[in-house]
C-alpha cells in the first residue's frame, strides 16, 4: 500500500525520488516524505496530502545529495499528518527509515526503549531508534548488520528501506512480506516497492524474498539471508516501458485501461498452447501428474479477482469435471476448510501483493494443497510462493479500479481450465484447440464494444444521480452483475448492490419501487428466458432497467428493458462474461466522471492491499 523508492550515486537522487513516487501514487495513500543524506547530516522534508504539498515544500528547503529514499504512506498506524508521513528517525537524527507494511509488535518494542522521546504514533518510528541504538553498540557493526538484527526483533509484515548520516553511499532493505525490488545500472543503485517506480532507470530488477536483506551503494547491491549469509534475489525482466505506465492521452488510467483490454486478453491468449492444443501454464513447479489427482478446487481471491474467480468456476467445472469453491480469502484461513493434497488452490491476485489472498494460499498450501497463482505482476510475492503461475499480462494497472485485470483474470481461468481438463483427461487436445481458436476472436470483439461508448454515456447522464442500483443476473451474468455493482460504488461512491436474480423473489425484490433502477445481465444462454421473467417482475413493479445482453438477447430485451446496451455474441457462453463486463466498467467510469469522483484514486481506497 505504501511506495517506496531509494536512489544512491545520482545528484540528482532527490528529483529522481520525486518522480519515483509520482510513479507510485496508484498505490495510494495520504502522505510522503524524502530524506537525503547529506554532507552533514540528514536532511528530511514530508508533508501530509498529495506530493504537491511535498513538492512546494522542497522548493523552499532544496536536499542537494546523491543519496536518499522516499514515502507515500497508506496510514494504518496514527493518522495522515506531517509529523506520522515517513521518513522517521531516531533521536539523534543519524539513521532514517521508511517503512511499508505492519510491526505488529511495535508496542512491546516501544516499551523497551523506556524513556525514549518518540515524535510520532507510527509502528515504523520505532525501527530507526533500535538501528541507532545497534549502532551506536559495543559490536560496531555496520548499517547491514544493524538492520538485519532488529529486523529479527519485528513482527508482522514490513518492507524497510534505511539509510544512515554514517554510511552516505549506502541503503539497506529488508522485506518480509511486503514486495522490495533493487536494481543496479550504470553507477546508480535503486530499490523500490514496485517495478513502476523504477522501469524509467532499468528493466531488469531482482525480488528480495522473504526474510532477505540488501545493501545497495552505487556500484551494485549485496543480498543475504536473515542469518546474514549471502544470498540470490529473484531477478527478474520488466517489459514494461515508461510510456505504458502513463496515462497515453487518456484522462484516466481507468479509461486507458479499459481501453487496453484488447490487446491484454490477445497477450493473455498468447502462445497457451503447443499449437496443437496441449495448454501450458508459464511456470510449473508441481509434477504434472498431481493435477490430474485433483479432486476439488478452491479458488480464493479479493474484490475485482474473486468476481473472475466465479467466472472461472464455471469452466472449471464444466471443463475438468471438478468441484469449485469460490471463496473471500480473508474468511479462508479463518474457518476450517478441508483441504487435502487432492485439492487445487487456485490464487487469484492482480497485484500478487494482496496480504487476504496470500495469507489464505499460504494456509491452504500448508496442509498440502498445491496452489496456483494468476497474477498480473511478474516477480509478485504470489507468483513466487506459487508452484504454478499463469500470468495475466496485462500490462500496468494503475487505476485503482481494476479493468484489464478481470478480463484477462477470466481468459487464465479458462486456460487453466483447459489445462486442468488435460490433465484429467476429459479433453482431448484437438478440443482444446478449437476452444483456444474460438477464444482468439475475444480481442477483436472486445475491441468493437468499447470503441463505442455512445450508449453507455446516455445511460450514465440519464441514471447518474440514482443513489441506489441493483444489479442482477444468473450463471455466468452473475459474476458480471457483482462486479459492475462493485466499479460502480467504488469510482463513484453511489450504493450498488447485487443479488443472483433466482433470489429476486427471496427478498430482494422488496426494494424495487416506482423509480427504481435495476442492471440485468442478460446475454444470450441457457438461462437468458428466466433472466427475462425477472426483468419482467422488477418492472412491473416501477423499476427502471438497464440490460446488458448479446447480439442474440437484443431484440427479445427490446420490450422489456428501458436501455438495452448490446455487445457481440461471445465465441463460447464461458466467455461472455469477458464482453459484458465491459459496458458496465465504460457505465461506473462515465458516472464517476459526471460526478466528479477521482476516478483513478476514490477515497478511502487503495491499489494494492497489502495489511489485513
Ligand atoms: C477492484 O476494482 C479493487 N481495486 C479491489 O477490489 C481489488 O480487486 C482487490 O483489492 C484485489 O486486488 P488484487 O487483485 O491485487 O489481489
Amino acid at each position: 500500500m505504501c511506495g517506496i523508492i531509494g536512489v544512491t550515486g545520482r545528484p540528482s537522487a532527490v528529483d529522481d525520488i520525486l518522480a519515483g513516487l509520482r510513479r507510485l501514487e496508484y498505490r495510494g495513500y495520504d502522505s510522503s516524505g524524502v530524506v537525503a543524506v547529506l554532507e552533514d547530516g540528514l536532511g528530511v522534508v514530508k508533508r501530509s496530502g498529495k506530493l504537491d504539498r511535498l513538492d512546494a515544500a522542497l522548493a523552499t528547503a532544496p536536499l542537494a545529495a546523491a543519496t536518499g529514499i522516499g514515502h507515500t504512506r497508506w496510514a494504518t498506524h496514527g493518522a495522515p499528518t506531517d509529523a506520522n508521513a515517513h521518513p522517521h528517525l531516531d533521536p539523534a537524527g543519524r539513521v532514517a527509515v521508511v517503512h511499508n507494511g505492519i510491526i505488529e509488535n511495535y508496542r512491546a518494542l516501544r516499551d523497551d526503549l523506556a524513556g525514549a522521546a518518540f515524535t510520532s504514533d507510527t509502528d515504523t518510528e520505532v525501527v530507526a531508534h533500535l538501528v541507532a541504538r545497534e549502532l551506536d553498540g559495543p559490536d560496531g557493526v555496520d548499517l547491514l548488520e544493524a538492520v538485519r538484527r532488529v529486523s529479527g526483533r519485528l513482527e508482522g509484515a514490513y518492507a524497510l528501506c534505511v539509510v544512515s548520516a554514517d554510511e552516505p553511499d549506502t541503503i539497506v532493505v529488508a522485506r518480509r512480506q511486503a514486495p522490495l525490488i533493487v536494481a543496479a545500472v550504470d553507477g546508480v543503485g535503486l530499490c523500490a516497492s514496485d517495478v513502476a517506480a523504477l522501469i524509467e532507470h532499468t528493466d531488469t530488477c531482482a525480488a528480495l524474498l522473504d526474510g532477505q536483506l540488501a545493501r545497495i551503494r552505487p556500484d551494485g547491491y549485496t543480498v543475504v539471508d536473515a542469518d546474514g549469509t549471502a544470498a540470490a534475489a529473484d531477478e527478474f525482466t520488466v517489459d514494461w516501458d515508461l510510456s505504458s505506465a502513463e496515462k497515453q492521452g487518456y484522462e484516466h488510467f481507468m479509461l486507458k485501461e479499459i481501453h487496453e483490454q484488447p490487446v491484454a486478453v490477445a497477450e493473455t491468449l498468447l502462445g497457451r498452447d503447443d499449437g496443437a492444443g496441449n495448454v501450458t501454464l508459464d511456470e510449473l513447479r508441481i509434477d504434472p501428474s498431481e493435477l490430474a489427482r485433483i479432486d476439488k478446487v478452491f479458488i480464493l481471491a479479493a474484490g475485482t479477482s474473486l468476481h473472475a474467480g466465479m467466472a472461472g468456476k464455471l469452466a472449471i467445472e464444466h471443463w475438468a469435471g471438478v468441484p469449485v469453491e469460490v471463496e473471500v480469502a480473508s474468511e479462508f484461513r479463518y474457518r476450517d476448510p478441508i483441504v487435502t493434497d487432492r485439492t487445487l488452490v487456485i490464487a487469484i491476485s492482480q497485484s500478487g501483493e494482496t496480504t487476504d489472498t496470500i495469507a489464505a494460499a499460504e494456509h491452504a498450501r500448508a496442509q498440502g494443497a498445491p496452489v496456483i497463482a494468476i497474477s498480473n505482476v511478474v516477480g509478485s510475492t504470489l507468483a513466487r510462493a506459487a508452484d504454478g503461475v499463469l500470468y495475466t499480462r496485462a500490462g500496468p494497472e494503475i487505476a485503482v479500479a481494476s479493468t484489464k485485470a478481470f478480463t484477462t483474470q477470466i481468459v487464465a481461468c479458462l486456460v487453466l481450465a483447459l489445462h486442468l481438463a488435460q490433465r484429467k483427461e476429459r479433453l482431448f487436445a484437438s478440443e482444446a484447440r478449437d476452444v483456444l481458436d474460438r477464444l482468439d476472436t475475444l480481442p477483436a470483439l472486445v475491441q468493437r464494444v468499447v470503441a463505442d461508448d455512445t450508449a453507455v454515456l446516455a445511460a450514465a447522464e440519464r441514471f447518474k444521480d440514482v443513489g441506489y442500483t441493483m444489479f442482477i443476473g444468473r450463471h455466468g451474468g452473475l459474476p458480471i452483475a457483482y462486479e459492475g455493482a462493485l466499479k460502480l460504488k467504488e469510482v463513484s461512491y453511489l450504493h450498488a448492490e447485487a443479488f443472483p436474480a433466482g433470489e429476486m423473489k427471496h427478498g430482494p425484490i422488496a426494494l424495487i419501487e416506482p423509480g427504481s433502477l435495476v442492471v440485468a445481465v442478460a446475454h444470450d444462454g441457457h438461462v437468458f428466458a428466466k433472466m427475462v421473467s425477472n426483468i419482467q417482475e422488477v418492472r412491473a413493479r416501477g423499476a427502471s432497467v438497464l440490460a446488458v445482453a448479446t447480439a442474440s438477447s437484443r431484440d427479445a430485451l427490446a420490450e422489456h428493458a428501458d436501455v438495452v446496451l448490446t455487445v457481440p455474441d461471445a465465441p463460447h457462453e464461458l466467455a461472455a462474461p469477458l464482453l459484458t463486463v465491459l459496458p458496465l466498467q465504460l457505465y461506473a467510469y462515465h458516472v464517476a466522471v459526471l460526478r466528479g469522483a477521482d476516478v483513478d484514486q476514490p477515497r478511502n481506497l487503495a491499489k494494492t492491499v497489502t495489511v489485513e
